[in-house]
């Protein structure tokens, strides 16, 4: 089942057996590059890039590392092996054989799902287009390039499934994916966070911690899906999705480390002395909480209302499931409840709402606890210097744009206030336009010298497959 080849398009679904699906595939392959070279990273595609490649699916060497133009990368189509016998794991359909095609009645539902979730895909690599031109170190160009290239690997494998098994719309939702673009007036990308702005590398390692987390989390959910090709094509992305939440998260703790370290250094004892940070040319701690602030609150959003009939529906069908939904005792969810905490009429109130109904949030639950890991990694770090201050997750009252708290203001310890008193504070808890300008400051001039690291971010520990940290990941001519 899992092979590599030597196909237009590598490939692991016999695609040579299936003229129609393999000419259908050649020719949005053309688009892509198209695509990839317009809105891909912008002025290194002619570089030489030490790239992991996917050639199998195999636990042991599913991968290749070499030097690649990035043009020239095999985006290819696995999906892990299947699963003999599988049934659907939950839901109204629990313990029937999962399907092999789409059944008529699920065909919309399901055809907005993975378009939903494809649409990422591409806008993360819009979102991070320039970012090359202002790198830390050619360790950290290599890593940006290593998730641009996934991503465009898994709009590929989204894309396969529509044209597999979505006939003419699934042709023409393929086409769609290509001519939206992140932050376009016009034609934006489907969800809020990933039109934002991510035009600096504190933005860039708060996002792949948190928003390639919430990709981690659907993944998860649907590799519980009755739809087969859906679950086994999740499956094996969450392998590559597992370096872009390193990249975040040792991205984020390398710059508390740097700064804590230095503060240590200089002796500079009290983190809220932001002046006292930035003349020694780091990012201050209260502006990491800031960053994270934004980059978490955008992230939640993507995990939907809070009360949704949609992932009751979801649920029921066998659509999709909850992370890990064999850790759960009932799968059928219909008779627990999910105590709430919904605004009404300026308050909080606990509400039971039908369990169903309630999968976002326990979505949400689940991922809100992995990030409470990663960001205790980060506190672990910023201690270990000596320096007292703790980052911590807001609330998720707090900033809000979809769900019940998207027409309520909250502090960042969830306190309800007014519009005024949120836009009073604004600064105080997101990034201001100050904020921003010195973070994009420290990160005027790129380096494109593999022998250094800029002053903001501390080396990382270890190199990538065994290469040193200082190793040529990415040949470039400044
Ligand atoms: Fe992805
Ligand atoms: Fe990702």
């Amino acid at each position: 089942m899992s092979s590599v080849n030597n196909e237009r398009i590598p490939n692991n679904v016999h695609l040579g057996d299936d003229k129609r699906l393999q000419r259908a595939l050649e020719a949005w392959q053309p688009n892509y590059i198209k695509w990839w070279t317009e809105m891909g990273p912008e002025g290194f595609q002619q570089d030489d890039v030490f790239l992991r490649t996917a050639i199998s699916v195999t636990s042991e060497g599913w991968a290749n590392f070499d030097y690649v133009k990035m043009p020239e990368y095999r985006w290819g189509i696995f999906l892990a092996d299947p699963v003999q016998d599988r049934r659907i794991g939950f839901g109204d359909h629990m313990g029937q054989p999962v399907w092999q095609e789409v059944p008529g009645e699920h065909r919309n539902a399901l055809r907005r799902i993975i378009v939903t979730q494809a649409d990422t895909e591409p806008a993360s690599v819009e979102q991070q287009r320039l970012l090359g031109q202002t790198c830390p170190s050619v360790y950290d160009l290599r890593n940006l390039f290593q998730v641009n290239v996934e991503e465009g690997r898994h709009l590929w494998a989204m894309v396969y499934l529509l044209h597999s098994y979505f006939g003419r719309d699934g042709r023409e939702e393929a086409e769609a994916l290509l001519e939206r673009r992140s932050g376009d007036q016009d034609k934006p990308r489907i969800l809020g966070a990933f039109n934002e702005p991510c035009t600096d590398w504190l933005s860039f390692f708060m996002f792949t911690f948190f928003t390639d987390r919430d990709g981690k989390f659907q993944l998860l959910a649907l590799s519980e899906s009755a739809f087969d090709p859906l679950s086994r094509t999740t499956r094996f992305m969450l392998t590559e999705e597992a370096h872009h939440m390193f990249v975040g998260e040792t991205g984020v703790l390398r710059v508390c480390d740097r700064t804590a370290g230095q503060m240590a250094a200089h002796g500079i004892k009290d983190a809220a002395d932001v002046d006292a940070v930035r003349k020694l040319g780091l990012v201050d701690l209260p502006t990491m909480q800031k960053y994270l602030n934004l980059w978490y609150t955008l992230s939640l959003d993507l995990f939907g209302g809070e009360i949704s009939s949609n992932a009751a529906t979801y649920f029921a069908t066998g659509m999709k499931g909850r992370a890990k939904e064999e850790q759960f005792e009932d799968h059928l969810a219909l008779t627990g409840t999910y105590a709430m905490d919904v605004p009404k009429d300026g308050a909080i109130v606990r509400e039971d709402v039908a369990m169903r109904n309630a999968m976002n949030e326990v979505l949400r639950d689940a991922y809100v606890e992995d990030c409470q890991r990663g960001v205790d990694k980060w506190n672990r770090t910023i201690a270990a210097h000596g320096i007292d201050f703790t980052l911590k997750l807001p609330s998720r009252r707090f900033h809000r744009h979809i769900g019940i708290y998207a027409n309520v203001c909250a502090d960042p310890e969830g306190n309800l206030l007014s519009k005024d008193a949120f836009e009073a504070k604004k600064d105080a808890w997101l990034p201001s336009a100050a904020d921003k300008a010195y973070v994009q400051s420290l990160m005027t001039k790129p380096v494109y010298d593999p022998k250094q690291m800029a002053n903001w971010i501390a080396a990382p520990k270890q190199g990538i497959k065994g290469r040193p940290v200082d190793f040529e990941y990415v040949r470039h001519e400044a």
